[in-house]
């Protein structure tokens, strides 16, 4: 009998915007790259990993929270974080010239950093003090907004704590736009293109 052929259990989604949105802080030619090559890359990766493990049934999210403790699944914790972490940095973005945080989220950046602006620059400092490839998270910790940042593809599910935004500074994101030139993107990103409205139905999920 011929065997089914089964759709892959997780898949691409289209980015939230078009490739140039996000011009000219990052060019479409960097989306593209980015969520086509690299994204797409962790993704078809996941599904071939998974076939005959715990693993095969499992949401991408459950994934992220329970591979952490099967060593063996290094490779499926990897790709499945990646997968993750960039769906969910894409919803973090948004063009340039959207609404800024709304006063409820800017009353809790002011009692957990002292203001929108310093907790855009504890934002930075951890983007731009995370050596080598990771992430940046603004999260909810116990009730308290805290920055903090991941090495390659950790996240703060892992760490039991709820992500609100994240900024991925391993280099693919800015390089083809930056060069070595780091605090640049960081920045820009920052000033530019937080989507705040994500972090607050984050917040209130
Ligand atoms: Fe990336």
């Amino acid at each position: 009998m011929e065997q089914a052929t089964l759709a892959p259990l997780h898949t691409l989604a289209p980015l939230p915007y078009a490739e140039d949105a996000l011009e000219p802080v990052i060019s479409q030619r960097t989306l593209a790259f980015h969520h086509g090559k690299h994204h797409r890359a962790y993704v078809d990766t996941l599904n071939k990993l998974i076939p005959g493990t715990p693993f095969e049934s499992a949401t991408l999210e459950d994934i992220v929270r329970r591979v952490g403790r099967f060593w063996e699944h290094g490779a499926i914790f990897n790709n499945a974080g990646q997968a993750w972490n960039h769906a969910f940095y894409w919803n973090s973005l948004r063009p340039a010239g959207g609404p800024p945080p709304s006063a409820a989220l800017a009353r809790r950046l002011e009692a957990d950093f002292g203001g929108v602006a310093q907790f855009k620059q504890a934002l930075a400092t951890a983007a731009l003090g995370q050596f080598g490839s990771g992430w940046a998270w603004l999260v909810l910790d116990d009730g308290k907004l805290k920055v903090i940042q991941t090495a390659n593809a950790d996240n703060p599910l892992t760490l039991s704590l709820k992500p609100l935004l994240a900024i991925d500074v391993w280099e693919h994101a800015y390089y083809l736009d930056y060069q070595n030139r780091r605090p640049d993107h960081v920045r820009a990103v920052i000033e530019q293109l937080l989507n705040w409205q994500f972090a607050e139905a984050n917040l209130e999920r």
